[in-house]
């Protein structure tokens, strides 16, 4: 096998190119923010909980003094996203030293009294602890506080006494994994008031020496320089606290009625040594491993698919050593996990780290520990639950389709692990959950304002494209609807569970094939045409994403009637009603006020409705969904009235184009669900 023998060079190459790349300087690495932008800044920026940018400021909490409502019992991080190196691998007492400033504001109208603070933060990964509002400013929470677990080191500015432990409501503090600092200086004798009567901008200085391993802060209101004298002067050898690769960021909470502020942080910059040293050569390897021709793994693929159908009758440790044989081959498998490892990270698959039932299986959260630097990583452990004979073909399947698509709003893949017939695959943890979340649970909805709403869709379509077109052959999701749909930190979206996926060359691929009983899409995002062919097709995948758009804008489920003048609609329906009546606008989700941008919303609810014709050939494809999102192809002509759907013979799947123009405005109007609506009853 000639391209075996080129995977095997490729892999030597990797390898030289390993050892000659190791470079090892100590430069410092800067970043600076002289204002905060939302455009440009939010891939450099990880947001967490209430933190957003506006007016060119970080808002760590809301920013908002008309509605000190929304103000109460917030909280947030920011983070800048990549990690920074604190001390050598090679030598353990090599040390980096940082320097940050930034200047802050916590503005407080004269009604209200200060509360709670802002920290600035080292922090082991992105995320932020639930329920850290009022005195545990974004830090750490009940049941969290304290716990050496937290790996946490920061300089809280805190405008709110508890009465515990704070020395008064206007200090700053070190705190190590706690809000409880571990040394505080009040600033009242230093003549500064953190949130004054009157708006103020001050500055502060934070540095560490990695040699010396003195922490000192320094502060003075705006255009004042830098003071002689440190307010806070602390030896404190991070490493024994924090990780080795830690983020920077801040954090801030507010309290509950009377205790409100604003955080905000309009500049930043932050200079820590670069600590270079041989694994830095990590990312060109996996630069290069990405060309791998994907026909090779394919070749691999089948390779194993062969192999499993000769051993199909074998007991389940054979197929155990043919799985691990086998994909071990793969070049650019991910790494195998051992199922003692999973079971551990998941707490042996315990019911409070399932985060839902996706796909064929239950999917779990993990928490890995990966051995040098003792960083916990978060991923998604999806289990294919054995007594469904399905699942190893499945399992197969989604590999097939995941070692070849690669895209960044596809969910990524992150490892595997075959043991005992239990199959399980390792994702990315998507620590923001599933899209549908926060469409309707009460607690999360206005973490979906109108930019990332219109950025998820933007992502979605790309991924589809991607899907459609970008691949030498083409592949339908045939599952698509916002549970499916994924949110990292950023709020960046990813398409998932490729369980139903599959590759379609040759049409011959469908439910029926499947064996499944019934179809498996969800009712509401299913395509009419579905129900009579049982096959899906990259149409009936934009008939999906039509039902999700509409969804996002309209922030209603399209499985779920809409009563509208004592006739229940479907969403489509209604939509297509309100469009008619000359008010679409009213369709956008009243929980947006009139925080959304009316162009924007016009042209996606347009687009959910073209995506949503009866006829699959009348539908936009992927290509033009993508362009009409981003605003270089103008909105669809989209008719007044819903064409009917009509499926005039059984067998003959492509015969239906000259049905598109019938309307339908009898159907429409006298009954909700029509024979029009499938899949909405
Ligand atoms: C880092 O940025 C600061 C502020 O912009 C600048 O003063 C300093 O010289 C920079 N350092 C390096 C090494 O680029
Ligand atoms: C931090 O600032 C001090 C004083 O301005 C400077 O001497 C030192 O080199 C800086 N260190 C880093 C890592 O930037
Ligand atoms: C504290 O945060 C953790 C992590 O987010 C969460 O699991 C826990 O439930 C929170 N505790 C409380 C009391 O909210
Ligand atoms: C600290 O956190 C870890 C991990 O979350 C947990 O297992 C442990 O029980 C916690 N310790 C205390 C004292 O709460
Ligand atoms: C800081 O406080 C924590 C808890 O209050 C304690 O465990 C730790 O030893 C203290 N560290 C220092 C350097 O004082
Ligand atoms: C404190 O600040 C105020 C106004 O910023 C100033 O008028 C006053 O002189 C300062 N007092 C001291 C002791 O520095
Ligand atoms: C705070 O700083 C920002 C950025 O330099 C500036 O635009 C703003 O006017 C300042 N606010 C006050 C109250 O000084
Ligand atoms: C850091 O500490 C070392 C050892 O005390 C000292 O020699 C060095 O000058 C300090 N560096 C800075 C930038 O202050
Ligand atoms: C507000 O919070 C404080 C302390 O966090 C608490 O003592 C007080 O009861 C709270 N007030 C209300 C109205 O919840």
């Amino acid at each position: 096998m000639s391209i075996n023998v080129a995977v095997i060079i490729l892999f030597t190459l990797f390898h030289l190119v390993d050892i000659q790349a190791a470079p090892s300087s100590s430069r410092p690495k800067n970043i600076s923010f002289d204002v905060f932008d939302q455009k440009t800044d939010t891939s450099s920026l990880k947001f967490q909980g209430d933190s957003t940018i506006v007016s060119g400021a970080l808002q760590i909490t809301p920013d908002t003094i008309s509605n000190p409502d929304l103000l109460i019992n917030k909280f947030g991080r920011v983070f800048y996203s990549e990690p920074f190196k604190l001390w050598s691998s090679s030598d353990d007492n090599v040390h980096a030293s940082f320097n940050s400033s930034f200047l802050i504001n916590l503005h407080r109208q004269p009604n209200w009294n200060a509360g709670e603070g802002l920290a600035f933060l080292i922090a082991p990964d992105i995320s932020i602890p639930a329920a850290s509002f009022g005195q545990w400013l974004g830090l750490t929470n009940a049941s969290t506080n304290g716990n050496q677990s937290n790996r946490i080191v920061a300089i809280e500015f805190d405008t709110e006494k508890q009465d515990d432990y704070d020395p008064d409501d206007n200090h700053i503090g070190l705190n190590i994994n706690s809000v409880i600092s571990n040394k505080t200086v009040s600033l009242g004798v230093h003549n500064i008031t953190l949130s004054p009567q009157g708006s103020t901008n001050h500055s502060v200085w934070v540095q560490y020496n990695g040699s010396s391993k003195l922490m000192e802060v320094y502060m003075g209101k705006q255009g004042e320089p830098k003071p002689d004298k440190p307010l806070l002067s602390e030896t404190i050898n991070l490493k024994d606290y924090v990780n080795q690769q830690s983020y920077f960021g801040f954090a801030a909470s507010t309290g509950n009625n009377t205790e409100i502020e604003l955080h905000c942080v309009l500049k930043w910059s932050l200079e820590v040594d670069d600590l270079k040293e041989e694994s830095d050569s990590i990312s060109l390897k996996i630069g290069l491993g990405v060309g791998v021709p994907a026909g090779v793994i394919l070749l691999v693929l089948f390779g194993v698919l062969y192999v499993k159908k000769r051993r199909r009758k074998g007991r389940s440790d054979e197929e155990s050593n043919v799985f691990d044989k086998s994909l071990s081959w793969l070049p650019e498998m991910p790494k195998e996990f051992k199922y003692k490892e999973i079971k551990k990270a998941t707490n042996n698959f315990h019911e409070s780290m399932r985060l839902g039932e996706g796909g064929f299986g239950i999917v779990y959260k993990g928490i890995l520990n990966i051995k040098d630097d003792n960083t916990a990583t978060e991923i998604a452990v999806k289990q294919f639950s054995r007594d469904r004979i399905k699942g190893k073909d499945d399992f197969l399947a989604e590999l097939t389709i995941i070692y070849r698509l690669r895209h960044k709003h596809l969910s990524l893949c992150e490892g595997w692990c075959y043991d005992k017939g239990k199959l399980l695959l390792l994702y990315d943890f998507m620590p923001n959950g599933s899209l549908d979340k926060h469409l309707y649970e009460a607690s999360n909805h206005n973490t979906l304002n109108w930019e990332r709403r219109y950025k998820i869709l933007a992502d979605v379509a790309s991924a589809l494209r991607y899907l459609h077109n970008e691949y030498d052959q083409k592949v339908v999701h045939r599952d698509l609807k916002a549970s499916n749909i994924l949110l990292d930190s950023d709020y960046n979206a990813r398409l998932s569970d490729f369980g139903l996926a599959r590759a379609i060359d040759d049409g011959r691929s469908s439910y029926a094939e499947l064996g499944l009983a019934g179809v498996p899409g969800t009712r509401g995002y299913v395509a009419p045409e579905c129900f009579h062919t049982g096959r899906a097709t990259p149409e009936s995948d934009v008939f999906g994403f039509g039902a999700v758009m509409l969804e996002v804008v309209c922030g209603r489920s399209p499985v779920t009637g809409i009563d509208h003048h004592q006739h229940l609609y479907s969403l489509v329906d209604w939509v297509w009603m309100l469009y008619r009546e000359g008010k679409i606008q009213e369709a956008v989700d009243e929980r947006l006020g009139n925080e959304y941008v009316v162009d924007e919303a016009e042209r996606l609810l347009l687009l959910g409705l073209a995506c949503s014709h009866p006829i699959a050939s009348e539908r936009p494809q992927a290509q033009a969904i993508c362009q009409i999102i981003g605003g270089t192809m103008s909105a669809p002509h989209v008719p007044p009235f819903k064409p009917t759907f009509t499926w005039p013979l059984m067998d003959a799947p492509s015969s239906s184009t000259t049905q598109s123009t019938v309307n339908s405005a009898a159907t429409l109007s006298s009954k909700g669900f029509s024979a029009t609506n499938m899949g909405d009853e």
